[in-house]
């Protein structure tokens, strides 16, 4: 038996490329790779890039230059290493990464990973391969399964890729030309997918697209489904405690999206919601399909269906042509929704999207200056929304033993790290917790007892009135 080649694999950039990763790992999972943390001893190295800022792809080539060290070193003990670049910079600048990189040996874009071990045997023979064709329906109809053993070291989160690609063109972004347009997966595919997951101790399923709630993909019964409907169906599979999906456009927030919620207990109540900006004019440059008051009207509805709900955004500042009363409207949005947490970026050119072309540029030193005001803003509010958890009593799903010996950390619905001192055995349950303290991001509590969990301490446990305030 040929011993097993070592694969090491980097992602960067969105949780599709996670996502994405793993399936590169099980396609060459029976090509004899085994994945290894330790780039100095592997055959493969795969970098799973990202295109969606300059930061993100310039970091391909810095990454590149150290690799080809790594690979003069192993060329020296004589072991030949490979080096493929897979990801949306792949995808949006493959030529000129075999021109600028020698040391590059596959560039496959993300729609072609189903033919990873064709395109290593083709550079084996040829000294490079690439390919970036584009679309395939359902690439991942292509690739192996899963080893249940993979599908148990990742653990009992998991990712499920239901819809690919955008066809909504933002002015600024880059997504529509490196995933091409949209593609739903068939439900009974994603049904099969899920239910090996959970067969193998996953239990809580997270879907994923660039655009998830465009999802229309085909139902078993020969209809097209919405997101809201697969939520339903996934629901139903034994074994899954909590759904949640990702990334939602506030245009495509129908109905069937809204009932879920009224009605799943198994679906979070925690949404990403990207808005951008709160100016209906930088809305309407970005080309995003809607104003600042349909956004309101979609909360809004999402609030009237689960009271609980929360949510978090995407922003960018410093689009073109923003000036400040234009910013100083994202931030009143901001103010008015009250925001669980956000991701903010200063608005970066990319190349071939219409912004890029745009003239009115806001200086480096104002698009600073409107992020720390941003970032402040949205701290105070992800901070106060943390703090609010402290006495309560709250689900956590257990994931994992922490850091500190004896702590098992979980999650809670809106995706707060919860530590608590507990056995192993609390692995994959969700439990009631009461939440102590908070530490940084991650809140400390102890696991609560089923009369405390029901919210009825009084009338079941002898405690004094004081110790029933101080939430003992
Ligand atoms: N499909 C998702 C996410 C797209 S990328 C969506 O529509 O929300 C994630 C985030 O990166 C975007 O929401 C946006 O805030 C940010 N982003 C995208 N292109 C950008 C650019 N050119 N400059 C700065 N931020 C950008
Ligand atoms: Fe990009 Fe806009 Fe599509 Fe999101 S909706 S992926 S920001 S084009
Ligand atoms: Fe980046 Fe491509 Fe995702 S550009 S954010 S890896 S879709």
């Amino acid at each position: 038996m040929t011993p097993p080649r070592k694969l090491h694999i980097k992602s960067y950039g969105c949780q599709m490329n996670a996502y994405d990763a793993q399936r590169m790992v099980d396609t060459l999972a029976p090509e004899g790779f085994v994945e290894t943390a330790s780039v100095d001893d592997a055959d493969l190295v795969i970098l799973n890039t990202c295109h969606i800022r300059e930061k993100a792809s310039e970091k391909v080539y810095s990454e590149l230059g150290r690799l080809r060290a790594v690979k003069d070193e192993a060329a020296r003990k004589g072991r030949h290493m490979n080096i493929a670049v897979a990801g949306c910079v792949a995808q949006a600048e493959g030529s000129e990464i075999i021109r600028r990189a020698p040391v590059v040996d596959v560039v496959v874009g993300p729609q072609s990973y189903h033919h990873l071990p064709q395109l290593l045997a083709r550079a084996k023979s040829h000294g490079r391969a690439l390919e970036t064709e584009f679309p395939v329906e359902d690439k991942f109809g292509f690739l192996p399964a899963p080893r249940p053993d993979a599908i148990r070291a990742r653990g009992i989160s998991s990712f499920v890729t239901v819809q690919e690609g955008c066809d909504k063109f933002c002015t600024f972004c880059v997504v529509p030309y490196t995933r091409g347009a949209e593609v739903s997966r068939p439900v009974a595919k994603i049904v099969d997918d899920v239910r090996r997951l959970a067969d193998n101790g996953v239990r809580e399923i997270t879907l994923i697209g660039q655009n998830v709630n465009a999802y229309h993909g085909e139902g078993p019964d020969g209809r097209t489904w919405s997101l809201g409907t697969l939520l339903r169906r996934v629901a139903e599979i034994p074994g899954i405690v909590r759904l949640r999906y990702s990334t939602s456009h506030p245009r495509d927030v129908d109905e069937t999206l809204i009932d879920a919620h009224r009605d799943l207990p198994a679906l979070m109540p925690f949404v990403h919601l990207p808005v951008q900006s709160g100016s209906d004019r930088i809305l309407a440059a970005m080309n995003r399909k809607h104003t600042v008051s349909n956004y309101r009207r979609v909360i809004d509805r999402f609030r009237a269906a689960r009271q609980d709900i929360a949510f978090s955004s995407d922003f960018i500042v410093g689009f073109p042509g923003e000036a400040e009363e234009d910013f100083l409207a994202t931030l009143a949005l901001i103010s008015q929704i009250g925001y669980a947490g956000a991701y903010s970026f200063k608005y970066s050119p990319r190349p071939g999207t219409p912004a890029a072309d745009m003239q009115e540029m806001v200086s480096a030193a104002e698009m600073d200056e409107r992020l720390v005001r941003l970032q402040e803003l949205i701290d105070s509010q992800q901070s106060a929304f943390n703090a609010a958890a402290i006495g309560n009593t709250v689900d956590v799903l257990f994931e994992r033993a922490a850091r500190n010996p004896g702590q098992i950390v979980g999650r809670t619905a809106y995706l707060q790290p919860a530590h608590v001192m507990a056995s192993p055995d609390i692995i994959g349950q969700v439990l009631p917790v009461t939440i102590a303290s908070l530490e940084r991001y991650s809140l400390l509590g102890e696991l609560a007892t089923s009369a405390q969990a029901q919210g009825a301490p009084a009338t079941f446990s002898p405690m004094t009135t004081s110790q029933m305030t101080t939430g003992a």
